[in-house]
């Protein structure tokens, strides 16, 4: 019998690995042949460690398990999908999972992220076989028409952004694909690279030819040490299957692709820090323009995509623009893979399309707070986007509706906190973070950050309250209008949010001469 289970870094926190190790040594002991497969996560991470069993009636699902109870698992017969107490039946058919739709996320968790035939047989490379059939300018339109916007966070067009470099003049243009996934609360980049590698690939090998490059490198961040040696591996197995090299599946075109680890900096997410890192300098920002889709990596014409935007690409060549573009509302088209995490029930990855509330994230899906306390904020967007009240609930996740609520849609982040939390000092911690993770290029971030919780240090001592939040208030404008990237330029969201949200937090302290 298959037995399949994640090998995904969340599914090994939750003790995947010593599950397999006991299922494969009872089944010695029982002398019962089985075939364990490791797959990706299906992002339901409140029901891991969970198997699937390969059954005549299709993979049935058991979860969440502990090393105890895999005795009695076999006793209940499991690999032919025995009653059991942990018996969930047909992932399919779980409200959580049927209730989404997955497109980019279609293969996560079904398929041995290893297996090219495996990949293969779920449409896998069905779109760079038609990409190979196009003209460059017709793979960019079908992007433009699907819709298709940036899911590393700032939304813009795909289509124009592969039209620039599309049309730059240039001998050696790039793909650089952006793994630098560092907003808290986000994981959707990592369980795509370890669980569905090769629609990464494909992807970027569909950017190369739609654009010109010849060459790509994935750039990801060195807290994924597992998605980077997968993606090393399937980056290995695509040039020997011909899918990567100097011909392109016979086509005469080139490809080929690598990765490289990031050392641990937030900022080289950022894209301009993020090439300079990969010439091997320190990460700084670079001043924009000149776009890097004019002169980007090693100053040619280069493709900077998010993981996601990058990994959609093969399906909206095998469906159709039109296809993913019947997807969502107004200026956002297609699915957004959601992250719900932080003080909640039953956290994960929701790929819904864009239009779901936030309380269709937090509370169908998510099932309330973990605490059973009452819900008091939700973030969204990491750790520079806005902190919502329970009220506001019913904003759709639209990069649009996002903006208009003065908060930002970003990486689709949403992290969920209890009553408990103290919204003064999330605006500090907003201010902490920024000042530990600028490049420093800039003063209204190198210094502002500092500055910023100092001044929400004064204000919850109950310092000249007047004066400093006067002082916040010009200090966040500041930073808005004048820092040089999104670093310091979003700083001042989370911190207004709760200020406007939240402003009993910041009356707490008694009121104290100065
Ligand atoms: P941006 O708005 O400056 O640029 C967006 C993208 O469009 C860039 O790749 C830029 O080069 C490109 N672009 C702009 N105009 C263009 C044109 N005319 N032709 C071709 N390309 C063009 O935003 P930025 O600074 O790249 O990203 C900021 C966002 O990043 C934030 O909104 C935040 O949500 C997100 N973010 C994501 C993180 C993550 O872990 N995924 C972490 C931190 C921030
Ligand atoms: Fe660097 Fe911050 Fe300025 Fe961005 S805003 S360039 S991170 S100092």
């Amino acid at each position: 019998s298959k037995v399949f289970l994640s090998r995904d870094a969340a599914s090994l926190a939750l003790g995947a690995s010593r599950i397999a190790r006991e299922i494969v040594e009872e089944a010695a002991r029982r002398n019962v042949a089985l075939d364990l497969v490791s797959t990706g996560s299906r992002g339901l991470f409140w029901l891991e460690p969970l198997v699937e069993v390969e059954t005549p009636e299709g993979r049935i699902a058991y979860g969440p398990l502990d090393v105890s109870d895999i005795v009695s698992l076999f006793e209940a017969d499991f690999l032919k999908g025995g009653a059991h107490e942990c018996r969930i039946g047909h992932l399919e058919e779980h409200p959580y999972l049927a209730s989404q739709t997955r497109l980019t996320f279609a293969r996560c968790g079904l398929i041995d992220p290893l297996s090219i035939e495996d990949y293969r047989s779920h449409s896998g490379y069905e779109g760079l076989a038609r990409a190979l059939l196009l003209a460059p300018s017709a793979i960019v339109d079908e992007i433009r028409r699907s819709g298709l916007r940036g899911r590393g966070g700032a939304g813009f067009p795909t289509g124009i952004k592969w039209d620039t470099v599309l049309k730059a003049n240039a001998e050696q243009k790039y793909v650089v694909c952006n793994a630098d996934e560092g907003d808290s609360g986000t994981f959707a980049d990592r369980m795509l690279m370890e669980g569905d590698p090769f629609s990464l690939i494909e992807g970027m090998t569909i950017a190369g030819l739609a654009v010109g490059a010849t060459k790509g490198f994935i750039y990801i961040r060195s807290e994924y040490p597992h998605a980077y040696r997968t993606l090393t591996r399937a980056i290995e197995i695509a040039t020997k299957e011909g899918y990567l090299g100097p011909s392109v599946l016979g086509s005469g075109r080139a490809f080929t692709l690598e990765t490289r680890l990031g050392a641990g900096a937030y900022i080289c997410g950022e894209e301009t820090a993020l090439l300079d890192s990969l010439e091997g300098k320190r990460g700084m920002v670079r001043a924009k323009p000149p776009l890097p889709a004019l002169k980007g990596l090693f100053g040619k014409p280069t493709v900077v995509n998010n993981v996601l935007s990058l990994a959609t690409a093969p399906w909206i060549m095998v469906h159709g623009a039109k296809a993913y573009a019947d997807f969502g509302m107004g200026q956002s088209r297609g699915t957004l893979p959601v992250q719900l995490a932080g003080n909640v029930k039953r956290g994960g990855l929701i790929e819904l399309a864009f239009g779901a509330t936030l309380r269709t994230i937090v509370e169908e899906f998510g099932g309330g707070t973990a605490t059973g306390r009452p819900l008091r904020a939700v973030q969204v967007g990491g750790p520079l986007g806005a902190y919502f009240p329970e009220h506001m609930l019913d904003l759709p996740l639209d990069y649009e509706a996002l903006a208009a609520a003065e908060g930002l849609l970003g990486h689709g982040g949403v992290v969920v906190f209890d009553d408990s939390v103290d919204m003064a000092q999330q605006a500090r911690v907003a201010f902490e973070f920024c000042a530990a993770e600028s490049c420093g290029k800039c003063t209204p971030c190198r210094i502002g950050a500092v500055r910023g919780a100092e001044v929400v240090d004064r204000i919850i001592a109950g310092l000249e309250r007047e004066k400093n939040f006067a002082l916040l208030d010009d200090l966040c404008r500041l930073m808005t209008d004048a820092s040089l990237c999104a670093m310091g330029g979003l700083t001042p969201v989370p911190v207004q949010s709760a200020l406007t949200h939240f402003p009993d937090d910041f009356d707490k302290a008694p009121q104290l001469p100065a």
